[in-house]
C-alpha cells in the first residue's frame, strides 16, 4: 500500500519556474506521441513502448490517472507557461512501505532539449516530494550512458549512492534499475541546497 494512497494524497498540479506540470489528458495524446516516440529520448525510459503508438498514448493517460487516484506515482506533463506547448513529461513513483521515498523520472521532447527545462521540471518535482508530500528521499536510476541525465541529476545536488534503496521497492520497477546507477537526494540535502541557492 502506497502512503498517499487516495486522490487527496498527491497534487494535481506542480508549479516550476518556466513549467507547469499537470494530469496527462487524452487530447494531450497528438502531441505526446511524437515527441516520447523519438527513440532518442525513449531509448533512455525503459517503461516506455517503442515505436510508441497513440494506443500507447491513451493507455498511459489512462494508467497514469488511475496511479494518481490510487496515490501509488505522480505522473505530469510538463508545459511551458506562457503558451502551453507540450514540453515532456516527470514523475514520481512511490515507494511501496510507507512514507518514505520515491524514484523520479523525467524526460523533454528532443526540440525542446537544452533550455533548461530538464531541470525545471526535476526542481520541481524535488519540490513536491520533499515541501508537499513530506519524503525524506528520491532517487533516480540513470544509464551509465546517459551522460545528459547523469549531468543533469549531478548539477541539481543528487548524490550517487551504491545501494540505498531496494529499486524493487518502486512501484512496477523490479528489475529496470539493474545496470543504471543510483543517485540519491535526501530531504535534508535538499532543504541545505536550497538555503544556499536562496
Ligand atoms: C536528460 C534530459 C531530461 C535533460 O533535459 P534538458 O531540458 O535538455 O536539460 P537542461 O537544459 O535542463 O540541462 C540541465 C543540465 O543537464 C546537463 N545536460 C543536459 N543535456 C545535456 C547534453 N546533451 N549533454 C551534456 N549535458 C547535458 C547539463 O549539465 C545541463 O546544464 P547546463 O546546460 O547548465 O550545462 C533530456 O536530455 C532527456 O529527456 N533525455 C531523454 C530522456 C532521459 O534521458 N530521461 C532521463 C532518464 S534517467
Amino acid at each position: 500500500m502506497a502512503a498517499f494512497g487516495g486522490a487527496m494524497g498527491l497534487p494535481e498540479r506542480v508549479d516550476a519556474r518556466n513549467l507547469r506540470l499537470r494530469p496527462f489528458r487524452l487530447t494531450d495524446v497528438p502531441q505526446l506521441v511524437p515527441l516520447i516516440g523519438d527513440r532518442r529520448v525513449s531509448r533512455w525510459l525503459p517503461r516506455a513502448p517503442h515505436p510508441y503508438t497513440d494506443a500507447d498514448g491513451r493507455a498511459w493517460v489512462e494508467w497514469s490517472s488511475r496511479q494518481r487516484q490510487a496515490g501509488e506515482a505522480l505522473e505530469l506533463l510538463a508545459e511551458r507557461r506562457g503558451d502551453g506547448t507540450v514540453i515532456g513529461g516527470a514523475g514520481l513513483r512511490l515507494d511501496a512501505d510507507g512514507r518514505t521515498g520515491a524514484e523520479l523520472g523525467y524526460w523533454v521532447g528532443l526540440p525542446h532539449q537544452r533550455f533548461g527545462y530538464g531541470r525545471d521540471m526535476a526542481q520541481g518535482m524535488l519540490s513536491a516530494a520533499f515541501d508537499r508530500l513530506g519524503l525524506s528521499v528520491v532517487w533516480a536510476e540513470v544509464d551509465p550512458a546517459n551522460h545528459p541525465s547523469q549531468r543533469l541529476v549531478t548539477a541539481l545536488g543528487f548524490e550517487p549512492s551504491p545501494s540505498s534503496v531496494s529499486a524493487s521497492a518502486a512501484h512496477g520497477s523490479a528489475a529496470e534499475g539493474d545496470g543504471a546507477d543510483r543517485f540519491v537526494m535526501t530531504a535534508a540535502r535538499w532543504r541545505s541546497l536550497q538555503g544556499e541557492r536562496a
